[in-house]
C-alpha cells in the first residue's frame, strides 16, 4: 500500500497558536496559568502571554524575532501563515484534521490569534524578550513553568542533537517546577532519530523526564508532550 505523502514545511516558521491550543498541547489547568511565572519559549506570534495576563497570570515570551521592527514581524508572520497554508494544501496527509478542523479553519483561527498578539506586542524586554536557546537571560528557577512548542523536535534539520540537549538544559535551569515540550515529532510527523539518546543524556545531567499524552495533535502522530524537571521523581 502506498505510504501517505509527508513533507516537512521546509522553513522555520513563526506561528501564533493561542491559549486554547497551549492548554491542549501542555495540559494546562486554570491553576497552572496563575500559580507562578511562565516562560513561553519560543513565543513566536502567540497571544498566549496576552491571554494569560488577562487572567491574572505572568508570562514572559521569548523569541529571536522580537528584535525585528514590529511591522516587519507582522509581515513575516503573515507570510509564514501563507507558507503553512500552501504546505497544508500540498500535503494534506501530514495533518490531524480531527484536531485542526480543516485548512480554512486553521487559517482564520491563526489570523485572529496573530491579530490578538499584535494588539499586545511591544518589544519591551520584559513581557517580550528577544533571545534564543540555548542561552536565556534569566536566573535559575525564575519561572514556575516553561513551555516550548514547535521548535525542539519539530525542526531537526535546523537544530542538532547538541542544540536540543543544551536548549532543554537551559529551559530546566530557569524553571523551578516543570518544562513542557510539544510535539515530539518533526513537521512531517517523524520522531526524532535520537530521542532515546537525548533522554539518556538529560538523565546524566540529573534531569527527569516523562512522556504524556497531550490533548492536541497537529501532525499525524504528534500527540505527546515531554515533561522535564530537575532532580528525581
Ligand atoms: C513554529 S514557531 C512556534 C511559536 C509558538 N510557540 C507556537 O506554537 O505557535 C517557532 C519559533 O521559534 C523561534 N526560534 C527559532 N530559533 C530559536 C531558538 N534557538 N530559540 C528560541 N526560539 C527560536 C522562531 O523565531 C519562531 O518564532
Amino acid at each position: 500500500m502506498a505510504q501517505p505523502k509527508r513533507e516537512r514545511v521546509g522553513e522555520l516558521v513563526i506561528t501564533p497558536r493561542p491559549l486554547a491550543d497551549y492548554r491542549d498541547m501542555f495540559l494546562l489547568t486554570d491553576d497552572d496559568l496563575t500559580a507562578g511565572p511562565i516562560l513561553d519559549c519560543p513565543g513566536g506570534t502567540s497571544p498566549f502571554g496576552a491571554q494569560v495576563r488577562r487572567r491574572g497570570g505572568t508570562v514572559v515570551s521569548v523569541d529571536p524575532s522580537y528584535d525585528v521592527p514590529r511591522a516587519e514581524l507582522a509581515e513575516r508572520s503573515a507570510a509564514d501563515l501563507k507558507t503553512l497554508m500552501a504546505w497544508a494544501a500540498a500535503n494534506p496527509d501530514n495533518f490531524d484534521w480531527s484536531y485542526l478542523g480543516g485548512p480554512g479553519v486553521v487559517d482564520r483561527y491563526w489570523q485572529t490569534a496573530a491579530e490578538l498578539f499584535f494588539t499586545d506586542f511591544e518589544p519591551d524586554g520584559e513581557r517580550y524578550v528577544p533571545a534564543l536557546l540555548p542561552s536565556l537571560p534569566f536566573t535559575d528557577g525564575q519561572f514556575r513553568l516553561a513551555l516550548s512548542s514547535h521548535l525542539l523536535f519539530s525542526y531537526p534539520e535546523y537544530l542538532s542533537f547538541d542544540d536540543h540537549l543544551a536548549g532543554i538544559l537551559e529551559l530546566v535551569r530557569v524553571t523551578a517546577h516543570e518544562v513542557r515540550i510539544f510535539p515530539l515529532v518533526d513537521t512531517a510527523g517523524a520522531p526524532h532519530p535520537r530521542f532515546d539518546d537525548l533522554l539518556a543524556a538529560l538523565a546524566e545531567h540529573g534531569v527527569s523526564t516523562e512522556i504524556r499524552p497531550a490533548r492536541a495533535s497537529y501532525v499525524a502522530g504528534g500527540d505527546q508532550l515531554l515533561v522535564c524537571w530537575r532532580g528525581g521523581s
